[in-house]
């Protein structure tokens, strides 16, 4: 297994060198060293592409551009080249299931020109109407009407980010194109936006039973596009880190795209464990998560990704997803306990660990007052529907909890002005008002900040091959705890997130095993405390 740990940037809200009130690639430039502090080996960085941004820039206009709020490609280059310095290599974000409604393919589209209408999705009507019933996910139909050429075009997304047509050979050669382009720019990896929706069905048909996606989800043609981008970018170098964003996928399906002998991807993003807070797996509805479910997941996937010689990411935050510390800790009695323990616990897991910006200094939700305080494209498009079967204090409850913008603020730098995140005087982002009391400054120094705690994780997992290369194995007899092995070494990885004491059913005698970590003082062997996460080792004969 490749050992690495990932952090995720979203470029707009980490650090602005200047005022314009947006972070930039100067910005991340500056936090480098930062980074390589933390330990980390690889940057993420989300879209910096040329987009008019109605999706945070995962609407593409000109795949080969810098966006001009985020500087230029110059910046990009020194970005990598500094990077490099440090032993640090970027991974950037490639969004080819669509572009922006602004993209010049797309514009010649619309202007009826045949070679470009080919490389999205028209179909006329039927019965005067949309082609099928199936919903974008941002809210609403995933069709529009275009009256010009009197046919619709399909958005899995927002009508800004029409689908591409990835059967179009002429297609397929751009995009290796484009891949290439960002390789010779000293790129080392690529994240593929939502890349288990590119192959579409044959046959458009209304579906009966959901919101479509069941028809274009894991593709027919999927696996070979996969193998296509394999043979012809992501193998002519060793350095080069795939990993693939895949969305209501199968434990089946999604094991082939990440298995090592496919050669397809390196790794997957998949979301199940996130959705344990999802009522009748619906995200905009408000339930308390289920650990029980989580638990369940994390056995089965694992233990079938292990066997599989298949590699998941593992993640709890990305700029897509409300905090996890939010969601599955307690912030209020156990905020230290809950940051650190959740990361510990998952990411010792087997698989390949991320980071999401400001979840190693316990970053945590915000504080909406209304409906109208939300920005997120997804938010709003999606409380819309909402508000009409629901009270507006329901819909607002459930964006609270639920909103993409709630890891969408300003990372929290210093306890100054903006957080230190931009000298800009009219900040529009958000700012999380806790930022005096959360803040990088305040914990870089402290041995016992949750920061610190991270740093710890991050070295142990990648300076001892024992949680990186170990098998993974879960008890019976215990929940939230597993173990990995590897030649004559063995540890457990025990942890509670609840808030209360667990008694423990494990035989773990006192004078056998070493603490290796541990979030609280002591611990003792027969119980574990709230929000305490535990990693034990021992040699094993
Ligand atoms: C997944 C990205 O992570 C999300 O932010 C975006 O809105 C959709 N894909 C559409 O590109």
């Amino acid at each position: 297994m490749r050992n690495e740990f990932i952090y995720q940037i979203f470029p707009q809200t980490f650090y602005e060198i200047g005022n314009s009130g947006i972070g930039n690639i100067k910005g991340i430039i500056s936090k480098l060293d930062y980074l390589k502090d933390l330990g980390i080996t690889r940057i993420w960085i989300s879209p910096v592409t040329k987009s008019p941004f109605k999706d945070s820039g995962y609407d593409v206009q000109d795949y080969c551009e810098i966006d001009e709020k985020f500087g230029d490609m110059k910046d990009f280059e020194v970005l990598v080249l500094e990077a490099k310095k440090r032993n640090l290599k970027i991974i950037i974000d490639i969004v080819f299931n669509h572009t922006s409604n602004k993209h010049e393919w797309f514009k010649r589209a619309l202007n009826n020109e045949e070679k470009y209408m080919n490389y999205y999705i028209f179909k006329d009507p039927i019965d005067g109407k949309e082609p099928t019933n199936w919903k974008s996910k941002m809210g609403g139909s995933c069709w529009e009407y275009v009256p010009k050429l009197n046919k619709y075009y399909l958005h899995l997304f927002t009508k800004e980010q029409p689908d591409l047509n990835w059967e179009n050979k002429e297609l397929q050669k751009k995009f290796i194109e484009i891949l290439n382009f960002w390789r010779e720019k000293g790129v080392d990896g690529f994240r593929l936006d939502v890349c288990n929706l590119y192959s579409k069905p044959k046959v458009y048909e209304n579906d009966l039973f959901g919101d479509g996606r069941g028809f274009y989800t894991d593709g027919e043609h999927i696996e070979e596009y996969f193998k296509m981008l394999n043979i012809n970018v992501f193998s002519k170098d060793k350095e080069i880190f795939t990993v693939g964003e895949v969305s209501s996928t199968t434990k089946e399906k999604s094991l082939r795209y990440a298995k090592t002998e496919n050669e397809q991807l390196d790794s997957i993003f998949t979301f199940l464990h996130l959705k344990v807070d999802y009522k009748d797996n619906n995200k905009w509805s408000n339930m308390k998560p289920d650990l029980n479910s989580f638990w369940e997941l994390q056995k089965e996937w694992q233990t079938c990704f292990q066997n599989n010689n298949s590699t998941l990411a593992l993640f709890m935050n990305n700029h897509d997803q409300p905090r996890a510390i939010s969601r599955f800790g307690d912030t209020i009695n156990f905020w230290y306990e809950s940051a650190t323990s959740i990361f510990a616990f998952t990411s010792l897991m087997r698989g390949i660990p991320f980071i999401y910006q400001g979840e190693e200094i316990g970053m945590t939700n915000l504080n909406f007052e209304s409906i109208s305080d939300f920005k997120d494209i997804e938010s709003i498009g999606n409380a819309k529907d909402l508000l009409n079967t629901l009270s507006e204090e329901e819909v607002l409850n459930i964006l609270r909890a639920k909103s993409r913008d709630n890891a969408r603020s300003v990372m929290q730098w210093d306890n100054t002005e903006n957080s230190g995140f931009s000298k800009t005087k009219d900040l529009k982002l958000f700012l999380n008002e806790n930022y005096k009391r959360i803040n990088v400054q305040s914990q870089i120094k402290d041995r016992n900040s949750v920061l610190s705690f991270y740093k710890k994780v991050i070295k142990l997992r990648l300076t001892d091959n024992l949680y990186c290369d170990g098998n993974i194995n879960f008890f019976k007899e215990q929940e939230y705890s597993y173990s990995r092995t590897l030649n004559n070494r063995k540890a457990i990885i025990i942890t509670n997130w609840n808030n209360y004491d667990i008694n423990l059913n494990l035989e773990i005698k006192r004078n056998e095993w070493k603490i290796i970590l541990n979030n609280y003082d002591d611990f003792n062997f027969n119980l574990i405390k709230p929000y305490q996460v535990i990693v034990l080792e021992r040699n094993i004969k």
